[in-house]
């Protein structure tokens, strides 16, 4: 049992040391956690073996590795998210210790394997000229539980800044967007094809669509990062998205709408909120708006009969 405690301590330690190391300075606990962290250590240890403080242990463990699946901005306002993420208490007393424990180190392991791939991509450089003129990697953001996630063309010049995806003003459109299936950005998670933003040389703004060379020499950042997030439900957002995710060119008009497989994974191709910026007209904003209300059905989530008729004239 001592073993079994120092492995839980380890991983624990670990998981903060990750996320200190992404800049995370708080953390949020839930009450049984803390009293639980209140113990002597002694008593702690203790409690791993007896099975009704075993679950406290097992929860608290599972709280700490959850809140590290949030993107670090909803940590410090995350108890509605949270809740979600944290085992009920009846499935924690009907498990053993040794489920629990196996449970947690699975999502330790896929929380190393997440940063180490992250560590990977930040440091990459093998397209030199987009490694020259980048300000930021943008590797991906959200939930590395999520059960949707969305794929998009390459960072512009905000995300660029930032280093995060989907922040300039399709990026807001986006977060509407999920906003309106009743999700946070915090629940998804969204990446993009490429992880650098397309250079511009001589041009102090404007995007380009990525080259196929590009796209080619970036895929398998993205391929392992899907495979890691397990996505019940891809999203891809644009022509760009299909190309790099099923190499396939048929316009996203013609292709919308209509579910595709990634390695066996749903697919829903579907505009980019910039041609949605782009394209007022109402009737695209349903078609898109359908696009979604098809995902979500495809993920049982609950649907409004107000959710069901956004976008139709009245
Ligand atoms: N467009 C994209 O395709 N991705 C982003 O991250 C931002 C804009």
């Amino acid at each position: 049992m001592a073993a079994a405690y120092n492995e839980l301590l380890d991983a624990t330690i670990q998981h903060l040391e990750n996320l200190k190391a992404r800049g995370v300075r708080n953390v949020v606990v839930a009450p049984e956690t803390l009293k639980a962290l209140k113990l002597p250590v002694g008593d702690l240890r203790l409690a791993i073996e007896r099975p009704s403080a075993a679950a406290t242990v097992g929860k608290m463990a599972a709280n700490i590795s959850n809140v590290s699946a949030l993107p670090e901005k909803a940590l410090n306002v995350a108890p509605k998210n949270i809740s979600t993420a944290v085992i009920s208490p009846d499935a924690a007393e009907q498990s053993a210790i040794g489920n629990r424990q196996s449970a947690i180190t699975s999502s330790s392991e896929k929380l190393a394997a997440y940063e180490a791939l992250r560590e990977r991509a930040l440091a990459c450089v093998k397209c030199p000229h987009l490694a020259a003129s980048r300000k930021n990697v943008v590797f991906g953001v959200g939930n590395i539980e999520a059960q949707l996630m969305f794929v998009g063309e390459a960072p512009g010049a905000d995300e660029d800044e930032l280093g995060e995806p989907f922040v300039g003003a399709a990026g807001q459109l986006l977060t509407k967007i999920i906003q309106a299936t009743g999700l946070s950005r915090a629940d998804v998670y969204i990446a993009n094809i490429l992880k650098c933003r397309p250079d511009t040389p001589g041009q102090t703004s404007g995007n380009r669509k990525p080259t196929p060379g590009e796209m080619a020499t970036c895929i398998p950042y993205l391929h392992e990062q899907i495979d890691l997030i397990r996505p019940k439900v891809l999203v891809a957002l644009g022509a760009t998205a299909v190309e790099g995710l099923l190499g396939k060119t048929v316009g996203i008009t013609k292709l919308r709408g209509n579910w595709q497989e990634y390695r066996g994974t749903p697919l829903m191709p579907t505009y980019h909120p910039a041609y949605l910026l782009r394209n007022q007209a109402m009737s695209e904003k349903r078609n898109a708006w359908e696009d979604l209300l098809a995902v979500m059905e495809k993920l049982e989530m609950p649907i409004s009969e107000k959710q069901q008729n956004y976008f139709l004239k009245a």
